[in-house]
């Protein structure tokens, strides 16, 4: 009872209170009031008055990205077999013991060799062929960008806590898995882009 008075009463006064203010502009920014004299980039402040400069750690940390000729590619190496304990400690729970997907992606299987090198979102998308389910053997165009998503965005739960010998090793055991590696070929900023994908030649990019 009291938390909807607290509501009814407090809250919409307040907030039309701040709508009032807004609608009076005394909300507008340093920048967009200068600018609404109309000349544009001359009347840019050096600053807005708040944060601070971004420090060369935090740069670092956010700019790891690695292209698909390899540029980018940091120092490290990992085989399939310094992998696969990462991978089942950190991946299997989510993508299934042999990467065959579980609560997420399938990763591994669907070579040319067993199936034809289509996905189901590829099908969809184009709207011809058989219905197979795409994994990074099938799919992916590049083993580069492989390292780049998996450095960035897994663990899911724990994204960014990987080293780069990690995520060689775990690249290592996706590619191995998928046959398009040895088992004991190293993976590192030479070996990785070197690796020829079967989707390489048939990804079509979206243009968007
Ligand atoms: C908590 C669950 C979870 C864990 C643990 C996890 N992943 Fe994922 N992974 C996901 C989800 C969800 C996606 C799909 C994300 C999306 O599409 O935005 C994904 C996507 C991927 C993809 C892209 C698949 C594709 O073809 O689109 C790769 C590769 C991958 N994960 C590798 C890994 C590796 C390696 C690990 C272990 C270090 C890992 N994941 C751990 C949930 C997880």
């Amino acid at each position: 009872m009291g938390r909807v008075t607290y509501r009814g009463m407090l809250s919409a006064p307040l907030l039309a209170a701040v709508l009032a203010l807004a609608g009076a502009g005394l909300f507008t920014t340093p920048a967009a009031a200068q600018n609404a004299g109309g000349d544009g980039a001359e009347t840019m402040p050096e600053s807005f008055g708040f944060g601070r400069a971004a420090t060369a750690e935090e740069i670092a940390a956010w700019d790891i990205d690695v292209m698909p000729d390899g540029t980018g590619l940091p120092e490290g190496e990992g085989t399939a077999a310094s992998g696969a304990p990462i991978y089942a400690r950190q991946c299997a729970v989510c993508h299934g013991q042999s990467g065959e997907g579980g609560i997420a992606d399938r990763l591994v299987g669907y070579t040319p060799e067993t199936t034809p090198p289509f996905g189901p979102r590829y099908e969809e998308w184009r709207g011809d062929g058989p219905d197979v389910p795409y994994s990074v053997g099938n799919y992916w165009p590049y083993a580069t960008t492989l390292f780049d998503y998996i450095r960035r965005a897994m663990p899911s739960n724990a994204p960014g806590t990987l080293e780069a010998d990690q995520v060689y090793g775990l690249v290592a055991w996706i590619l191995a898995e998928n046959g398009l590696i040895g088992a004991d070929d190293a993976m590192n900023a030479t070996t990785l882009p070197a690796v020829e994908m079967p989707a390489r030649d048939i990804f079509v990019p979206q243009e968007r």
